[in-house]
């Protein structure tokens, strides 16, 4: 007999005479219904037992957590609440589950709670629903980059060079940590690790991509990214998954409407594909919602923010127009900001990032032409010979999501400008081939994976849209 899922049973609308299906027992009441979950849906099967049919010590083993497996019809409900639901006649236990001691109890946690027990949490229908969300999300990712003539290319994990410049990597290597071999001035010599030189987990792929893009033409990374950044907020991870497509012959103006169509299509997909995850996710919200004091509430549910994001242009604004709205604007004249906006030139916070887009603008923002020095250093320079072509899109409620430039292809102004921020001509000697020969116009920017998720369900923290998150004091699982 073919296995069923949860998801194929819920969407007949005829009997079917003879089934077979495995899960996990969310509830068991009255001794009579047993709510079964398998994972393909949000919703759960009523599976209906006779008790008079089965031992009682089969009975008592149908607990919260429990694998069990029935056979049986699927009929049109005789009770409200479900419009299916399967009479069983034969039903076995395949893994017992201590009831008593089982976290997942059928009743609210806190999610500080559930991250502790991140291995069980996805049993939750909280979980579950962002972590099929996060799924779909990834396949239309590949599927909108599949349809548009891209290839998919893998970026190195495992490399020399610090694409952003930040200075903020986690080390490779094989070297004896007690006892490292030393150069005679003391320092590490790193001639003798396992690559013979100094190496570290990847910030970005982009360096790499852009090798890429300048012989493919279109192509982009998805893959995971690494941060030693000491930043204990709800929007870092240390390890996170970024997506990075880089394109050849195409501008800043072409970047920002290759980013907001992407964007807008990977919503639109899970919109159509995940209705009832989203559904789920937006009725916790609003619940969540009506707790909190009027002034706090959103204006829109999770659905209506999704739509608007599809519906509506993205606001493009240069750096220094943002600085003048934010110069003037009544939290910094009230000194309400952390940090004060004063100067051109200062870099931006998430607390004016946030600003623009949900009290100024209201819509997701693509600001561009940032200040030269604030930015890394492979970004293009302006004429103004102050600025660079970078573009950073900010959405409601997340702040940055996207970072992006059009790529300096000037031989001699990428050299001045990696001086500079003293990064040795030696160590991207393959980087500034590019420019040697047949050098090019071109674009490309990073998605930050989990920043999205947290848009598309709604999660305030990141630590609760992947999997096992790697932060600071914590790579438990
Ligand atoms: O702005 P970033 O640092 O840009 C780059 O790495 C470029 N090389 C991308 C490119 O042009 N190909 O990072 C890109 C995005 C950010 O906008 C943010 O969404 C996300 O990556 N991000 C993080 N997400 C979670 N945790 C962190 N610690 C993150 N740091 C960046
Ligand atoms: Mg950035």
């Amino acid at each position: 007999m073919l296995s069923r899922t949860v998801s194929e049973l819920l969407s007949q609308d005829i009997v079917v005479p003879e089934l077979e299906i495995k899960g996990w027992v969310r509830t068991f009441r009255a001794n009579r219904f047993i709510a079964l979950n398998d994972g393909s849906t949000i919703n759960n099967i009523q599976c209906v037992v006779d008790f008079n049919n089965f031992d009682e010590s089969l009975l008592k083993r149908i607990t919260t957590g429990a694998a069990i497996q029935v056979k049986g019809v699927l009929v049109e409900s005789q009770g409200k609440g479900q419009k299916v639901e399967i009479q069983v006649s034969e039903l076995e236990i395949l893994g017992d589950s201590d009831a008593e001691h089982y976290p997942i109890q059928p009743k609210k946690h806190s999610f500080e709670f559930l991250r502790e027990n991140a291995h069980l949490r996805t049993r939750t229908n909280t979980f579950s629903a962002v972590m099929r969300l996060r799924s779909s999300l990834s396949f239309a990712i590949h599927k909108y980059f599949n349809e548009h003539g891209f290839h998919y290319m893998h970026s190195p994990i495992i490399t020399g060079s610090d694409a952003e410049g930040a200075g903020e990597m986690f080390k490779v290597t094989s070297l004896d940590s007690e006892n490292p071999p030393r150069n005679e001035d003391g320092t590490i010599d790193y001639s003798q690790d396992f690559f013979g030189k100094e190496t570290n987990l990847t910030v970005s792929g982009q360096l790499e991509a852009e090798t890429y893009a300048m012989s493919l033409g279109k192509v982009y990374t998805f893959g995971p990214t690494f941060r030693a950044e000491n930043s204990n907020t709800s929007r870092h991870l240390a390890e996170f998954w970024m997506i990075e497509p880089e394109v050849a012959f195409m501008n800043l103006a072409g970047n920002m409407d290759l980013a907001e169509d992407f964007l807008k299509s990977v919503i639109k997909y899970i919109l159509s594909t995940n209705r009832e995850d989203l559904e789920f996710l937006d009725q916790r919200l609003q619940d969540e919602d009506k707790r909190k004091p009027q002034a706090e509430r959103s204006t829109m549910t999770l659905i209506e923010k999704l739509n608007f994001v599809t519906d509506n242009n993205f606001k493009r604004v240069s750096y220094s127009e943002a600085i003048d709205i934010l110069r003037n604007c009544k939290p910094n004249k009230k000194k309400k900001f952390k940090y004060l906006i004063n100067e051109w030139g200062t870099d931006l916070q998430s607390e004016h990032e946030r600003f623009l887009v949900e009290k100024h603008f209201k819509c997701p923002v693509i600001l561009f032409d940032y200040p030269a020095n604030i930015k890394a250093f492979y970004m293009r320079l302006n004429d103004d010979g102050k600025t660079v072509r970078a573009m950073d899109i900010l959405f409601p409620g997340i702040g940055e999501i996207v970072g992006g430039a059009q790529r300096e292809e000037r031989l001699d102004v990428l050299k001045e400008r990696m001086a500079a921020a003293n990064i040795p001509e030696e160590e991207l000697w393959w980087y500034l081939d590019l420019r040697k020969y047949g050098t090019a116009v071109h674009s490309g920017f990073g998605l930050g994976f989990e920043r999205l998720v947290m848009f598309a369900t709604g999660m305030s923290n990141i630590r609760d849209v992947i999997p096992f998150p790697r932060t600071p004091q914590n790579a438990e699982f």
